[in-house]
């Protein structure tokens, strides 16, 4: 698989991301500013944290894969929008502007810069009890905890 050379400690948190799952018809979008880039199980690893109330939730709890998608600096207005509507409430990809690629398991964008096809290998909802009382305080008084997916990264999309 090729590589992948980024500093993973800012392409989640500065430049963002989208996590996509379903396939053509039947997929939705959403913009993620945390995320991980690492290695599980000996294997090379994508996780995401998508909370409960997202629509695209739903999509990544019904499908084996997903793609995470990073994009050149540019499109950071689409991502914005994509991050503040909700794929429940109409098309917000066609009124992103972003184009989507089928791809046979997941689907992605025409101007990501790279996308990472996941296959899904592990989901774990945040036991809040075991989160830092801070952080339970300040990301959890009111809303629900994020899920964790864990993807097997399988291939790495240019
Ligand atoms: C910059 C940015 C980063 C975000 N990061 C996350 C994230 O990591 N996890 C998450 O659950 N929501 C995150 N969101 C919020 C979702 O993208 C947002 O709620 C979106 O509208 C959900 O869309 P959906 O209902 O179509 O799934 C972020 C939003 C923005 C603008």
């Amino acid at each position: 698989m090729e590589g992948f050379n980024v500093d993973a400690f800012k392409a989640f948190s500065d430049s963002w991301a989208l996590v996509t799952a379903g396939t053509e018809g039947d997929f939705n979008t959403m913009t993620i500013g945390w995320g991980g880039l690492g290695t599980l199980w000996s294997r090379p690893a994508a996780t995401v944290y998508v909370k409960k109330n997202r629509y695209t939730h739903g999509f990544m709890e019904k499908n084996d894969y997903f793609t995470v998608s990073f994009f050149p600096p540019a499109y950071k207005k689409a991502l914005g929008y994509l991050g503040s509507h909700s794929g429940r409430d109409g098309d917000k990809v066609a009124a992103s502007g972003l184009t989507p690629v089928y791809l046979d398991k997941a689907v992605t964008f025409a101007e990501a810069s790279v996308t990472l096809l996941c296959r899904k290998m592990y989901t774990h909802t945040m036991d809040v009890a075991a989160v830092p009382a801070d952080v339970a305080e300040a990301y959890y008084a009111t809303e629900p905890p994020h899920t964790m997916f864990v993807g097997e990264v399988i291939e790495v999309i240019r």
